[in-house]
């Protein structure tokens, strides 16, 4: 049974996926007339999704084919393991698709800030970069992410540290204020990308950087998976084409940017019995996988 009440899937993902399967004219009216609304809806579906993810229910990006030790998910995306010995276990959701502090380079004293912070995950590990002369903000929508976040702070006593609940399309943060913006697997949940990266613009000091791990697609979705609530929150039919998103980061007016593929997207298996990743699957002819369309992708770039 379709899981949002009051949601229908070519009604609400296919339009927030920057798709429309509507006759033109009438395509036309309702993007300008409803655009707004759309996003709206998608913030709350996504919203909830990750809330009850944030208290332990399953759901979202990754697959329970992934194996349950989170630890083994995050060194499968990269991290080492003297990474993951200064992140609190808790903050691993195993919601990652990448590494995105491992390339920013972050130097003692810096001001960083992670877009989408879930748990708290690469906070923890910027705030040991960064070290005591630094601070690192975690900006997230849902307030039980935000909740757990500020649990395991306070439980590991991580000081330079906080976790503001707030939209990255709206970034509850000062202009020109941050050296390093890093992000992982959140962008892609975004129905409105360019206002996000004209506010990674607004916040990051002249000469600032990114560091962004996330889903790219390699081809255009099928209708089908473009109109699926569960690809959308699981990390897949809310991505943007690698093209795409270089055009859209590169009109937000950041610099030298690189989109890098890092490798395949998760770990879905064709047999699968995860839900999310199951209905993801469902929506390809049956020659095609999960990697013919979707990969793991660092972005990087400068104000
Ligand atoms: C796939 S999880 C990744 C969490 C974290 N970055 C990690 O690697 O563990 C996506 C997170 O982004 C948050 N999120 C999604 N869309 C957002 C938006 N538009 N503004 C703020 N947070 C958002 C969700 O609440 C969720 O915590």
């Amino acid at each position: 049974m379709f899981p949002w009440p009051g949601y229908r899937p070519t009604e609400v993902a296919t339009e927030l996926a920057g798709v429309c399967l509507h006759p033109l004219p009438l395509c036309g009216r309702r993007r300008l007339q409803e655009l707004k609304m759309d996003i709206e809806k998608a913030k709350k579906i996504v919203r909830e999704a990750y809330g009850k993810l944030a208290e332990g229910q399953e759901c979202c990006c990754g697959d329970s084919s992934c194996g349950t030790d989170t630890t083994d998910f995050a060194r499968s995306i990269g991290y080492t393991d003297e990474e993951l010995q200064v992140i609190p276990d808790e903050a691993n959701l195993a919601l990652s698709c990448g590494n995105p502090t491992a390339f920013a380079d972050l130097g003692s004293g810096e001001v960083v800030l992670d877009l989408g912070s879930g748990a708290g995950f690469d906070c923890f590990l910027a705030a040991a970069k960064v070290g005591s002369d630094g601070h690192v903000i975690g900006v997230d929508m849902t307030p039980e992410m935000v909740r757990k976040a500020r649990i395991n702070a306070k439980k590991h006593r991580i000081d330079n540290v906080e976790f503001r609940l707030g939209e990255i399309e709206n970034i509850p943060v000062a202009d020109n204020s941050v050296d390093v913006i890093v992000s992982n697997c959140v962008i892609n949940l975004s129905a409105d990308k360019p206002k996000v990266f004209r506010e990674i613009y607004r916040v990051l000091k002249p000469g600032g950087r990114i560091a962004v791990s996330d889903i790219a697609l390699l081809k255009e979705l099928p209708a089908k998976t473009r109109e699926s609530i569960e690809a959308y929150v699981g990390c897949v039919g809310g991505a943007s084409t690698v093209d795409a998103l270089q055009k859209t980061i590169e009109a937000a007016g950041l610099q030298n940017v690189k989109i890098s593929i890092k490798g395949t997207s998760a770990c879905i298996g064709f047999d699968t019995k995860d839900p999310v990743g199951r209905a993801i699957l469902d929506s390809f002819d049956k020659s095609e996988s999960l990697d013919d369309y979707v990969a793991s992708v660092l972005i990087e770039g400068f104000k």
